[in-house]
């Protein structure tokens, strides 16, 4: 008898959402996430809360054994927040949804998530929440790793300027002293280092639709996207 792979035994319908930073893989995930009912989860906050108890709590994560002794005291979980309306991400009970965003937490979450223990911990959590409801889930290695066998993959790309320009601005209405040449070092170092990890590095998936989200609005990329679910996703799961 076949051995079944982990999607297989799977009975939830998962929409997975890949690509380089600053793409708006978040804002098209959520936005498609309320349109199917679906839940969404931001597998990048994941990598940047356990970032953040690294840094806040000193441990050292080049060495080995200080991460795996690290690792099973951090709890993540995400909470729907009815005023804003978003899915927001707790850290051992805290809400740090918004200090993950800060720039000190950025410069190192590549590093941390190149790290092997690191990833096989927040895998492994990301297949459990997608056991429990049908979910969009975006990120570097969702459609490769965590779901290679999801109903619809997409990988996001788009002109590094853009997305530049992207990151810029959200960061710089948070704190206006922030340069562009530091967002674009950021950036650049991030998309090379999550390309270039030896364990599950960014790339899209053979199976992956291509969006290029350059020149589009972001009621386009949605519209692009609905139409792919309609494609390949029954309609009695997502109601379109
Ligand atoms: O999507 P984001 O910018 O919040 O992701 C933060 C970092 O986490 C990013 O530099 C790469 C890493 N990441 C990852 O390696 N795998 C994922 N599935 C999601 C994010």
């Amino acid at each position: 008898m076949a051995v079944l792979s982990f999607n297989e035994y799977m009975k939830t319908t998962i929409v997975t959402i890949d690509g380089w930073s600053s793409c708006g893989k978040s804002t098209l995930a959520r936005q498609l996430a309320a349109r199917l009912g679906f839940v969404y989860i931001d597998s990048g906050a994941m990598y940047r809360a356990i970032t953040l108890y690294f840094i806040r709590n000193h441990i050292d994560w080049t060495n080995e054994e200080a991460v795996e002794n690290a690792l099973p005291n951090i709890n993540m979980r995400f909470e729907h927040n009815a005023v804003s309306g978003q899915s927001e991400i707790y850290l051992n009970d805290e809400n740090v949804e918004y200090v993950i965003r800060d720039l000190v937490v950025a410069e190192k979450v590549s590093e941390v998530a190149t790290i092997a223990s690191v990833r096989k911990y927040a895998v492994r959590q990301q297949q459990k929440m997608g056991v429990r409801h049908n979910t969009v889930m975006d990120g570097r290695d969702i459609g490769t790793t965590v779901f290679p066998d999801a109903a619809l993959k997409i990988f996001m790309t788009a002109d590094i300027l853009v997305r530049i320009e992207r990151r810029f601005k959200e960061l710089y209405a948070k704190n206006p002293n922030i340069t562009i040449e530091e967002v674009a070092a950021n950036l650049e170092m991030r998309d090379y280092i999550d390309s270039h990890r030896e364990v599950s590095p960014l790339r899209m998936a053979d199976d992956a639709v291509l969006l290029d989200n350059t020149s589009m609005t972001i009621s386009e990329q949605l519209d692009f996207a609905l139409k792919l679910v309609k494609e390949r996703i029954p309609a009695e799961t997502t109601g379109l």
